[in-house]
Protein backbone atom coordinates (compact mmCIF):
# COMPACT_ATOMS: atom_id res chain seq x y z
CA UNK A 1 0.00 0.00 0.00
CA UNK A 2 1.40 3.71 -0.97
CA UNK A 3 2.86 5.30 2.47
CA UNK A 4 1.87 9.03 3.18
CA UNK A 5 3.65 10.97 5.46
CA UNK A 6 1.78 13.49 7.31
CA UNK A 7 3.43 16.17 9.50
CA UNK A 8 1.77 18.32 12.33
CA UNK A 9 2.41 21.83 12.55
CA UNK A 10 4.17 21.23 15.90
CA UNK A 11 6.95 19.17 13.49
CA UNK A 12 5.98 15.73 14.51
CA UNK A 13 5.97 13.03 11.43
CA UNK A 14 3.74 10.06 10.99
CA UNK A 15 3.76 7.55 8.54
CA UNK A 16 0.38 6.02 7.32
CA UNK A 17 -0.38 3.31 4.98
CA UNK A 18 -3.42 4.22 2.45
CA UNK A 19 -5.57 2.55 0.58
CA UNK A 20 -5.63 2.57 -2.81
CA UNK A 21 -8.75 4.23 -3.95
CA UNK A 22 -9.25 5.86 -0.84
CA UNK A 23 -8.62 9.58 -0.14
CA UNK A 24 -5.64 11.27 1.45
CA UNK A 25 -7.95 12.58 4.31
CA UNK A 26 -9.70 8.74 5.02
CA UNK A 27 -5.79 7.88 5.33
CA UNK A 28 -5.43 10.39 7.82
CA UNK A 29 -9.13 9.78 9.69
CA UNK A 30 -8.79 6.42 9.61
CA UNK A 31 -5.14 6.54 11.53
CA UNK A 32 -6.28 9.07 14.02
CA UNK A 33 -3.64 11.58 12.48
CA UNK A 34 -4.53 14.77 14.35
CA UNK A 35 -5.08 18.33 12.81
CA UNK A 36 -7.79 16.70 10.05
CA UNK A 37 -11.49 17.23 11.29
CA UNK A 38 -12.80 16.09 8.20
CA UNK A 39 -16.04 18.19 9.68
CA UNK A 40 -18.41 16.79 6.05
CA UNK A 41 -16.92 13.35 5.74
CA UNK A 42 -15.29 14.05 2.47
CA UNK A 43 -18.01 15.96 0.65
CA UNK A 44 -15.65 18.85 -0.61
CA UNK A 45 -18.31 20.90 1.91
CA UNK A 46 -16.08 22.04 4.93
CA UNK A 47 -12.52 22.47 4.28
CA UNK A 48 -11.38 21.26 7.83
CA UNK A 49 -9.38 18.13 5.79
CA UNK A 50 -6.94 21.19 4.75
CA UNK A 51 -3.41 20.08 4.12
CA UNK A 52 -0.11 21.66 2.49
CA UNK A 53 1.05 18.99 0.01
CA UNK A 54 5.07 19.39 -0.33
CA UNK A 55 6.46 21.32 -3.07
CA UNK A 56 8.11 17.58 -4.64
CA UNK A 57 4.42 16.51 -4.39
CA UNK A 58 2.35 19.60 -5.66
CA UNK A 59 2.88 19.11 -9.30
CA UNK A 60 2.22 15.35 -9.65
CA UNK A 61 -1.05 15.86 -8.22
CA UNK A 62 -4.30 16.09 -10.45
CA UNK A 63 -5.34 19.59 -10.50
CA UNK A 64 -8.19 20.77 -7.97
CA UNK A 65 -11.50 21.01 -9.29
CA UNK A 66 -13.62 24.33 -9.04
CA UNK A 67 -15.14 23.11 -6.21
CA UNK A 68 -12.33 22.41 -4.31
CA UNK A 69 -10.39 25.86 -5.38
CA UNK A 70 -13.94 27.65 -4.03
CA UNK A 71 -14.35 25.49 -0.61
CA UNK A 72 -10.04 26.49 0.03
CA UNK A 73 -11.52 29.81 0.48
CA UNK A 74 -13.06 28.94 3.41
CA UNK A 75 -9.72 27.15 4.71
CA UNK A 76 -7.38 28.64 7.52
CA UNK A 77 -3.99 30.10 6.22
CA UNK A 78 -4.43 28.80 2.51
CA UNK A 79 -1.05 29.00 0.48
CA UNK A 80 -0.23 28.08 -2.88
CA UNK A 81 0.36 24.50 -1.94
CA UNK A 82 -3.10 24.23 -0.26
CA UNK A 83 -5.24 21.10 -1.24
CA UNK A 84 -8.38 19.40 0.60
CA UNK A 85 -6.85 16.00 1.40
CA UNK A 86 -10.43 14.71 0.93
CA UNK A 87 -9.82 15.44 -2.66
CA UNK A 88 -7.05 13.69 -3.19
CA UNK A 89 -7.52 10.02 -4.40
CA UNK A 90 -4.61 7.60 -3.15
CA UNK A 91 -3.24 6.30 -6.07
CA UNK A 92 0.01 3.74 -6.12
CA UNK A 93 2.01 6.90 -7.62
CA UNK A 94 1.20 8.73 -4.65
CA UNK A 95 3.33 6.24 -2.53
CA UNK A 96 5.58 8.46 -0.34
CA UNK A 97 3.80 11.55 -0.34
CA UNK A 98 4.58 14.33 2.17
CA UNK A 99 1.96 16.70 3.36
CA UNK A 100 1.54 19.17 6.36
CA UNK A 101 -1.24 19.76 8.73
CA UNK A 102 -1.95 23.78 9.31
CA UNK A 103 -2.19 24.52 13.09
CA UNK A 104 -6.23 24.79 12.79
CA UNK A 105 -8.47 24.21 10.33
CA UNK A 106 -11.56 26.27 9.42
FE1 LIG B 1 -14.92 18.28 4.25
FE2 LIG B 1 -12.71 17.56 2.93
S1 LIG B 1 -13.68 16.55 4.57
S2 LIG B 1 -13.99 19.29 2.59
Amino acid sequence: MPKITFVDSFGEAREVEAEVGSTVMEAAVRNAVPQIAAECGGGCACATCHVYVDDAWIKRLPEPSDQEEDMLDFAYEVKPNSRLSCQIAVTPELDGLLVRTPERQG
